[in-house]
């Protein structure tokens, strides 16, 4: 089968098409032929040379200190089962399904899954390449849930044109919150369009200065300091980080112990059970997926190289033919 795999971190250079052997499924995997998979900035952070924080290091750690253990990446795909080991009872030969891979690996024309891993029959209504990305859905519904996102909440969602903050946009809304977004400008007609309410441009000046405070402030990219992060909320409200940094524990603890404010972060753990949930939420349609571009397994890289340019709105796919 063809593949996309990297010997060292680098460039988006390293990443190379090859020919490798098809798994053989365990007797609980299911062999997924993989249709679609996300490239995410996470992939890139995977990818590249450099370790953008602790959290990084420790997951250096698991995918391999100086050289890459595990060699494709990828970990949000869509796909359809070819065949299934003795033991798995969940699927059979011919079901369409989305969910993670815990284990990257998307990037490939088939892998081997653990019927227990995060995996759910695909939503009627969504395309493969529609349904791959929505595993980041996941990772914006762990983080508004841990906020503890309510009705009529005023939501801030710093960094909300990309993978996890468009899904974050729509289900803050679902649940019942009044909006505000803050991306580039090229980003914020997209962000009106799935309904947020107020729209920021990150690049015109610091929108913290405003005096405007929220109950919610959901930081995707890790971009707002410490202080400005403080002088968004109001007097309970909750900041949530999807980038965990040590530098930020003891102030943020400090924040949590002192005032009624609280600061977290931490990392998404996604459960089968709310896949099921952000499927019945596109069916329903009060979810969807936004792709802007679409490669095949050989533009992998150039996929890469474009992400980096931090021009990408809401997701890009890799479609597996
Ligand atoms: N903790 C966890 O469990 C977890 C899970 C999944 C992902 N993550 C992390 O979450 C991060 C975001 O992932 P993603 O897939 O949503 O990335 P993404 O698709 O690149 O989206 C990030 C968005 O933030 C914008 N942005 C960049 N700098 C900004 C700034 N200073 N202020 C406001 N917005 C800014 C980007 O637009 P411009 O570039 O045009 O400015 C882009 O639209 C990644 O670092 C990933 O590793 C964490």
């Amino acid at each position: 089968m063809k593949a996309v795999l990297f010997y060292n971190y680098g460039p988006p250079e390293v990443l190379q098409l090859k020919e490798v052997e098809k798994p053989v499924p365990k007797d609980n995997e299911v062999l997924l032929k993989i249709r679609a998979a996300a490239i995410t900035m996470g992939d890139c952070e995977m990818r590249s040379p450099k370790i953008p924080s602790f959290t990084w290091f420790l997951a250096r750690l698991y995918f391999g200190l100086r050289k890459p253990r595990l060699k494709i990446l990828g970990s949000y795909l869509a796909g359809e089962v070819e065949t299934v080991g003795a033991e798995v009872k969940s699927f059979k030969k011919g079901d369409q399904l989305f969910g993670i891979s815990h284990r990257f690996g998307a990037f490939a024309e088939y892998i081997c899954l653990s019927e227990k891993y995060v995996l759910s029959g695909m939503p009627s209504n969504m395309t493969f390449e529609e349904a791959a990305p929505v595993g980041l859905g996941l990772d914006s519904l762990h983080f508004l849930k841990k906020a503890g996102i309510k009705k009529e909440d005023t939501v801030l969602i710093n960094g909300a044109g990309g993978g996890i903050g468009t899904y974050a946009l729509q289900l803050a809304k679902y649940y019942g919150a009044k909006v505000t977004v803050v991306d580039s400008n090229d980003k914020l007609e997209m962000l009106r369009s799935l309904g947020a309410d107020a729209v920021i441009d990150y690049q015109e000046g610091d929108f913290t200065k405003s005096g405007t405070t929220y109950d919610i402030v959901f930081d995707v990219v890790g971009a707002l300091s410490h202080r400005r992060s403080v002088r968004l909320l109001n007097k309970n409200g909750r900041y949530i980080s999807a980038i965990p940094l040590l530098s930020r524990l003891l102030p943020s603890l400090w924040v949590s112990w002192t005032t009624g404010k609280k600061m977290m972060t931490g990392l998404a753990n996604p459960h089968k059970e709310d896949l099921d949930y952000l499927k019945d939420l596109i069916e329903a349609g009060h979810l969807k997926t936004v792709i802007e571009r679409h490669y095949g397994l050989e533009e992998v890289a150039e996929a890469h190289r474009y992400i980096e340019k931090g021009e990408k709105k809401g997701n890009v796919v890799v479609k597996i033919d």
